[in-house]
């Protein structure tokens, strides 16, 4: 049995105040059948592990540098992160993708340096509309997940978590249907089970892409959703918590 995983993605906001308020809203927390994550923007991750760590609720990084060490001038090290107490690290969002133009060979880097340092990895792919419409979403997500999972060693891929987040869905307030999301997330199953077997039964698969406390009991309730990586309503702690709450049925 898969424990649902509610992963909040802040992306670059917050500051020391909002943070402050969020997690004393987060207090009186109770999901025993879910697990919950935050990835706030560097600068305040201790801090939230401070705040979070008494709740319960794990901290996660947005990204970690390919490198392991050295002269490598605004970048942080997985092995930094893992030292500070942070669990997982969110690689290759789209926004990162796209704006940083990371390529799969710098994320296979940065994997490795995660897995390395005993992070939890948060893989996300996605297609486009463009590519949804033409037909190659399956062929999309089918390259961004070998590009990956066949480089790895089978007890290193059973370490990394996969978040579906079609990039039409990301803050557009657009939702993949949960039996399209449930598609792809089977069809990223069984790419999975070709290397790992029966393993791949325990990997999680987030859905991520407009996921709200409207929308998340219906995306949570199909069989390969194992919970979500969830960006603006996370932001909102009563939002959260009502996504959170949905996990747990
Ligand atoms: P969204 O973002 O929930 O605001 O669509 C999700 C994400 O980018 O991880």
């Amino acid at each position: 049995m898969r424990r649902k995983l509610i992963a909040g993605n802040w992306k670059m906001h917050g500051n020391l105040a909002q943070n402050l308020a969020f997690a004393q809203a987060l207090q009186q927390v109770e999901l025993p059948r879910c697990d919950l994550l935050i990835c706030p923007p560097f600068p305040y991750l201790q801090q939230m592990l401070d705040l979070l760590a008494p709740l319960g609720i794990q901290v996660g990084a947005q990204d970690c540098a390919q490198n392991a060490a050295g002269a490598y001038t605004g970048e942080v090290a997985a092995s930094m992160l893992a030292d500070l107490g942070v669990t997982h690290v969110l690689l290759g969002h789209s926004e990162r993708r796209q704006y940083q133009q990371e390529s799969n060979e710098q994320l296979l880097l940065k994997l490795q340096q995660a897995l390395a340092a005993g992070l939890q990895p948060i893989v996300c792919v996605g297609e486009t509309l463009a590519e949804r419409e033409a037909d190659e979403t399956e062929t999309v997500i089918l390259s961004q997940v070998t590009a990956l999972s066949e480089q790895l060693q089978p007890q290193q891929l059973a370490q990394v978590i996969w978040a579906y987040e079609p990039v039409w869905a990301i803050g557009t307030g657009l939702t993949a249907t949960p039996l399209q999301a449930q598609a792809v997330h089977q069809l990223i199953r069984n790419s999975l089970c070709e290397q790992l077997g029966d393993q791949a039964e325990q990997v999680l698969l987030l859905y991520g892409g407009s996921v709200k406390a409207d929308n998340a009991a219906s995306l949570f309730s199909m069989p390969d959703i194992d919970g979500g990586l969830v960006g603006g309503a996370s932001l909102d702690a009563s939002q959260f918590l009502a996504i959170g709450q949905a996990a747990e049925k």
